[in-house]
């Protein structure tokens, strides 16, 4: 795969083969190239706890919020879960402000899961105090993203935007669509 296929491939999957198991070394190398990545000040802020083991995975999931658009679905069903989460923290001993450090980081491992045949999707809806209790997460930490790994079973298209209308949606056959922007209409001249 080039750059450029990666980056297409890389979409959003929010249904997965829960039976695939992620290991903690493939969670562990996907963290890495969030730590090679860019930071602001080079403060290097962001920490991360990792999830394989399903009751775990089953709590973290309860406490997400999946596709704001399809208000009929209140996300995977069981078999269809992720079977990995990476939860990425702001370390507030490090610094107060996480920038968009969490946004390039998240790119680089969603980069690296579909170079390793994963998919996932960013969550930010997240019910931040009640996942910090359940998880014992020290108050050092700012939740700042959850991302959701495993295989991919869902099919997404990439779509020309029509009408302004950046919803994606799902057809009758399961396969999730994407409107993407014209990139005539992003570059101001
Ligand atoms: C900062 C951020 C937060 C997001 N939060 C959620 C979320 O809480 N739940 C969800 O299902 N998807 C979430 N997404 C996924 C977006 O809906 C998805 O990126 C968008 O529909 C475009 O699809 P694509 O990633 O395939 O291009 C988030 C994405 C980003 C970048």
């Amino acid at each position: 795969m080039n750059l450029k296929e990666l980056v297409l491939k890389t979409r959003t999957c929010r249904r997965f083969d829960e039976t695939h198991q992620i290991s903690l070394e493939t969670l562990e190398n996907l963290v890495d190239l969030a730590r090679l990545s860019a930071s602001g000040g080079n403060r290097q802020p962001l920490k991360y706890i990792l999830s394989n083991k399903p009751e775990e995975c089953e709590k973290i999931f309860s406490y997400l919020a999946w596709a704001a658009y399809f208000k009929e679905w209140s996300g995977p069903d069981k078999g269809e879960r992720p079977s990995a989460y990476i939860i990425m923290l702001g370390d507030k001993s490090i610094s107060d402000n996480f920038g968009v450090d969490h946004g390039i980081a998240a790119q680089s491992i969603l980069l690296g899961a579909t170079n390793e045949g994963l998919g996932g999707c960013i969550i930010g809806s997240i019910k931040r105090e009640e996942l910090c209790d359940d998880l014992k997460i020290p108050d050092r930490y700012e939740v700042l993203f959850i991302l959701a790994l495993g295989k991919p079973v869902e099919n997404v298209i990439i779509e020309k935007i029509k009408d302004d209308d950046v919803k994606y949606w799902r057809d009758d056959k399961g396969n999730h669509h994407v409107p993407k922007r014209n990139l005539e209409d992003l570059i101001l001249k």
